[in-house]
């Protein structure tokens, strides 16, 4: 039987209604300030959607836009603007950074009550230990789905292609941390068709397009697709979707499953700032 797919939007949808009413009924507004550092393209695209959901849930958005030639100090500069500013809840410095800027730096720079993308060294810290208070909004996203799904965790056989630290490594903690048996891949890993065969829970974040084929999953798995590629004009995950569904029992799409989900949980990561700031 083909695989139920995971509509990403409609979930993100009823979040967004939800945070739009939690926001009508606040006596301050919620404030995002985005700052983005070079001209990377995706970056300007992803932080223009994440502005106009924010806009659409009564939260007020700002954007910095600063040239690739920014030093370090000028950018930890507007870190400590931002910090002191109190119209502002939560920064997000969308990655990736320039070469010569440490992002380490950076997001140990920023206050962590405003640290909406849990980058700071001390969230990643808290993250591993268990304390899920602030966390990256792609993994938590990944989590939701397969929550609202009703896919079980506990005891899973979880495996992870991919360890970047904006997803695959959070990921991994998020599903350690609700008992689920990880295993983390990547460009090292011998034979990895022959362990992600083994999962009953497949996240794919690699961005390779269609590297996930239907010889490498279990089935009846839950396959979540991380990768945004663009191939010519079109948008395609890390799964090859038409023949892994045929596998699967749960599938996300490309687009439509996490992305939608990732801005929904910067709506949801921006409101427990405001509510940490101003209790
Ligand atoms: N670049 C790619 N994904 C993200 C994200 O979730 N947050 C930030 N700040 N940058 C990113």
């Amino acid at each position: 039987m083909p695989a139920q797919i995971i509509d990403g939007k409609e979930i993100a949808k009823k979040i967004l209604e939800k945070m739009k009413q939690e926001v009508s009924t606040l006596q301050k507004k919620p404030g995002l300030a985005a700052v983005i550092v070079g001209d990377n393209p995706a970056s300007k695209i992803y932080v223009g959607m994440k502005r106009k959901t924010c806009e659409k849930a009564g939260i007020y958005s700002e954007e910095h836009k600063l040239p690739e030639k920014t030093t370090q100090e000028e950018l930890l500069k507007l870190i400590r603007k931002l910090n002191e500013d109190e119209k502002i809840h939560a920064i997000l410095v969308q990655l990736p950074l320039p070469q010569h800027i440490s992002s380490e730096k950076v997001f140990s720079e920023v206050l962590l009550q405003k640290d909406v993308d849990g980058f700071s060294p001390v969230n990643v810290g808290r993250l591993v230990a268990g304390n899920e208070n602030s966390v990256p909004c792609t993994p938590k996203g990944i989590i939701r789905i397969l929550e609202e799904t009703g896919i079980e965790i506990a005891g899973a056989n979880a495996v992870v292609v991919g360890r970047s630290n904006i997803v695959g490594k959070p990921v991994a903690s998020m599903l350690l941390n609700r008992n689920a048996t990880v295993t983390v891949c990547h460009s090292k890993t011998k034979n990895l068709g022959e362990i992600t065969k083994q999962a009953d829970i497949l996240i794919a974040a690699v961005g390779k397009p269609g590297m996930i084929t239907e010889d490498m999953v279990k089935e009846g798995a839950a396959v979540v697709d991380v990768g945004i590629n663009k191939t010519g004009n079109e948008l395609v995950g890390d799964v090859d979707f038409e023949k892994v569904k045929e596998k699967a029992a749960w599938i996300t799409p490309v687009p439509g499953g996490v992305g939608p989900m990732t801005v929904a949980m910067l709506l949801e990561n921006t409101l427990s700032r405001y509510r940490e700031i101003e209790k």
